[in-house]
């Protein structure tokens, strides 16, 4: 598996990202302490799975993908304001992230909420930064599903969930599938959905990448849950053992390593049912997939 075009998603993503956070300096020089924290946030190794889907959903749909790098910087934005608060000594007070001290270490618990908050606001503007040659009820459409692919129907209630069912014993199938399907789910399905919606995508490609989404989704928690504790602090740039020192519903928990990979391979076959017929971009989607279930981070 080559992932060649990650590689090259993830250069103009940064790029991209380093453009709008020069922006951003420039308007206010009063404001760099917020700034660099964003920056020390964002630009510290993510995967950029997020964009890459967002880019992905617009060239199946015919949108090229000089189009959307805006839109899909500031999916990785609020993706990353969702990390910062998650590491937060109130949510599951993680040290390390991306491979260095988390953001309210580096700074202050205060200053994380801060960036945090900056992070999330900045990237729903970045949603909204006029797109040429794009319809702007599209735009809108696309915004609106990730807003509420974020929300309180997706992510900030899959969190929610999250922190509810932390060391209950009152824990089933049911809990365990609704806080990955949206404390995770919503944002991965959510960014590739609002690339094909940019580009102005039938109901067919919509419902496809739909299908493939949601069991993208799922597959990616689920590896996630393993890899807290088959994966190495220095691979994953998170600490391990986080989810069992806080005591998690995860599929690891419930099921074992063993089923766990079982599932999310059942998952990642699911997903890819859906894109064979999408030519190139339909294979780089298909090999997305196959890397949640060789992933080390
Ligand atoms: C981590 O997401 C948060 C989860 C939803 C599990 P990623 O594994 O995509 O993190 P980065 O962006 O590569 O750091
Ligand atoms: C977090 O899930 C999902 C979000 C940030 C919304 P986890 O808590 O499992 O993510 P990691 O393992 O800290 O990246
Ligand atoms: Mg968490
Ligand atoms: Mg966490
Ligand atoms: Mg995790």
């Amino acid at each position: 598996m080559s992932l060649e075009f990650l590689k090259e998603y993830e250069i103009i993503i940064n790029e991209n990202i380093k453009f709008n956070l020069d922006k951003i300096r420039n308007l206010d020089k009063s404001q760099s302490s917020i700034i660099d924290g964003m920056e020390y946030a964002l630009l510290s190794g993510g995967k950029r799975i997020r964009p890459a889907l967002c880019i992905l959903g617009s060239l199946i749909g015919g949108l090229e993908k000089s189009k959307v790098l805006n839109f899909a910087s500031g999916i990785e934005f609020i993706h990353t304001y969702s990390l910062v608060h998650d590491d937060l000594p109130g949510m599951d007070n993680d040290s390390l992230r991306r491979g260095k001290p988390t953001c309210h270490l580096k700074y202050s618990v205060g200053e994380a909420i801060l960036i945090g908050d900056s992070l999330l606001t900045h990237g729903i503007l970045l949603l909204l930064d006029s797109i040429d040659g794009v319809r702007l009820e599209n735009q809108i459409k696309a915004t609106r599903l990730m807003l509420e692919a974020i929300g309180l129907l997706g992510m900030i209630g899959g969190q929610s969930a999250d922190l509810k069912q932390e060391k209950s014993c009152d824990c089933g199938l049911k809990e365990l599938e609704y806080i990955h399907k949206h404390k995770t789910g919503k944002l991965l399905e959510g960014a590739l959905l609002s690339g094909a919606l940019l580009a102005n995508s039938s109901e067919n490609i919509l419902n496809d990448l739909l299908g493939y989404g949601k069991s993208f989704g799922l597959a990616f928690q689920i590896t996630d849950d393993i890899l807290d504790l088959t994966s190495s602090v220095e691979e994953l740039g998170k600490p391990i053992g986080s989810d069992l020192k806080n005591e998690k519903l995860t599929y690891l928990k419930i099921f074992g390593a063993k089923k766990a990979k079982e599932m999310a391979f059942l998952e990642v076959k699911e997903c890819k049912n859906h894109i064979s017929k999408y030519g190139v971009y339909g294979n780089y989607l298909s090999e997305l997939a196959d890397y949640l279930l060789e992933r080390r981070k």
